[in-house]
C-alpha cells in the first residue's frame, strides 16, 4: 500500500508531498454524474455498492494519495430521528428542525452498526480495493448543529447564535447528543477499516473566538479523546476560515489541521506546534491557467517545507465546474514538483 499520507499525517519523513482534494469524489467528475444519473444522492449515499465505485473513481482517474469515503456529514443526523431531504440545487434541508426540549429528547444516539451499515459496509468493501489510505469522516458538532436548528444552509446563522445565547442548557443538551452519536460512528468507522478520520468543522468561521471556545471547540476535544482510547488512526481536523482561531484549534487533540487558503501556509505553519497540515490551495486556483497554477503549487510547496508533515489539499471542497484536466494538472504537479520518482 502506498503509505505517504499516513506517513505525513504522523508527521515522518516522506518521500513526496501526498495530495487529496475534499469533495474529490463529486459533480466536477462525468463519471460521477452517470452513477448520480441513475439515483438520488440519499440513494447513492446509502448503496454500498455505488458508494465504492464514486469513491474509486478520482483514486483511478488522477492518482491521489488517500481516498475518501464517499457519504455526506448529515447521514449521521438522519439515523438520530430526524428528516433529511436533499433539494436538487439548495442543498440539504431539514423540514423539522430542532427549536426546543422536545425536538432534543426525541433524538436518540444510534448504534451505527445498526443504523448506518450501509456507511460500514463501504468501508470494507473499499478497503479490499485501494492501496491508498481509506479516510473517515464526520461533520463537527456544531457545523452539524447549524443544519439541525437552522434547518439546512444559512448565511447569518441567528437561530443557531439566538439558541447559544438565549437558551445555552437547551444548546448544550443538543451538543452533546450530537457529540455521543459522531463518537460512536468515527470509532464504528475505525473498527471497520478507516485509517486516517477527518473531523469537518465548516462552519467553525462564523464564530467569534470566544464563542467557539465555549460551544463548539469543547465538543470537538471530547470526539477526539474519546476516539484515542480505541484507536491511533491520525485525526484531522479541518476548521473552515478558521485561521484566526488558530491558537484554539491547536488544543482539539489532532494530529493534523486542515486550512483554508485564507491564510498563508507559511504563517498558519509557524502557529500550529507540533501539528502536521493539510492545505490550501484556493478550490478556485483550480480555474487559473496552467503555467500561473503550477507556480502557485510550487510556491505553496516551499512554503510548507518547514512543516512537521504537509498534506496538499484545497482550502475547500472542489467546485461542480472545475474541468477535472485542471484537476490532473494540480495533482501531477504536486507530485512532480515534490519529486515523486
Ligand atoms: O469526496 C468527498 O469529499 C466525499 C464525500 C462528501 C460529500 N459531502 C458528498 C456530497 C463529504 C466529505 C461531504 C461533507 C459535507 N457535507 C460537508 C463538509 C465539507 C464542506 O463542504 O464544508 C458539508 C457541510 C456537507 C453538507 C452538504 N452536503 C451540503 C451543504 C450539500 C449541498 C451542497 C453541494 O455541494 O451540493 C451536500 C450535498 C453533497 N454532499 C454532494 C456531494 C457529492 C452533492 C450531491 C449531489 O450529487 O447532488
Amino acid at each position: 500500500m502506498n503509505d505517504t499520507f499516513l506517513k505525513a499525517c504522523k508527521g515522518e519523513q516522506t518521500e513526496y508531498t501526498p495530495v487529496w482534494f475534499m469533495r474529490q469524489a463529486g459533480r466536477y467528475l462525468p463519471e460521477y454524474q452517470k452513477v448520480r444519473g441513475k439515483v438520488s444522492f440519499l440513494e447513492l449515499c446509502k448503496s454500498p455498492e455505488l458508494c465504492t465505485e464514486v469513491t474509486l473513481q478520482p483514486i483511478d482517474i488522477f492518482g491521489f494519495d488517500a481516498a475518501i469515503l464517499f457519504s455526506d456529514i448529515l447521514i449521521p443526523m438522519e439515523a438520530m430521528n430526524l428528516k433529511l431531504e436533499f433539494h436538487e440545487g439548495a442543498g440539504p434541508v431539514f423540514p423539522n428542525p430542532i427549536r426546543n426540549k422536545d425536538d432534543v429528547n426525541k433524538l436518540h444516539v444510534p448504534d451505527p452498526e445498526e443504523s448506518m451499515p450501509f456507511v460500514l459496509e463501504t468501508i470494507r468493501l473499499l478497503r479490499k480495493e485501494l492501496n491508498v489510505p481509506l479516510i473517515g469522516f464526520s461533520g463537527a458538532p456544531f457545523t452539524l448543529a447549524t443544519y439541525l436548528i437552522e434547518g439546512g444552509s444559512s448565511k447569518v446563522f441567528l437561530k443557531t447564535k439566538r439558541m447559544m445565547f438565549q437558551d445555552p442548557t437547551l444548546y448544550s443538551s443538543l451538543l452533546d447528543k450530537i457529540t455521543d452519536c459522531t463518537s460512536k460512528y468515527l470509532r464504528a468507522q475505525a473498527k471497520a477499516g478507516a485509517q486516517a478520520l477527518q473531523i469537518f468543522d465548516s462552519w467553525a468561521g462564523i464564530l467569534a473566538p470566544v464563542d467557539y471556545l465555549r460551544f463548539a471547540l469543547p465538543y470537538v476535544q471530547r470526539i477526539i479523546a474519546d476516539l484515542r482510547e480505541v484507536t491511533d488512526v491520525p485525526i484531522i481536523y479541518f476548521a473552515n476560515n478558521g485561521a484566526t482561531l488558530l491558537p484554539h484549534t491547536t488544543t482539539a487533540g489532532a494530529d493534523v489541521l486542515g486550512l483554508d487558503w485564507r491564510i498563508n501556509i507559511k504563517d498558519a505553519i509557524a502557529g500550529v506546534g507540533n501539528h502536521a497540515v493539510q492545505g490550501n490551495l484556493d478550490p478556485i486556483a483550480l480555474f487559473l491557467p496552467q503555467k500561473e497554477l503550477e507556480k502557485r503549487i510550487a510556491t505553496l510547496l516551499d512554503d510548507a517545507k518547514d512543516a512537521k508533515g504537509h498534506i496538499f489539499n484545497l482550502g475547500h471542497g472542489i467546485q461542480p465546474q472545475t474541468p477535472p484536466d485542471q484537476a490532473r494538472i494540480a495533482v501531477d504537479a504536486v507530485h512532480r514538483l515534490s519529486g515523486k520518482p
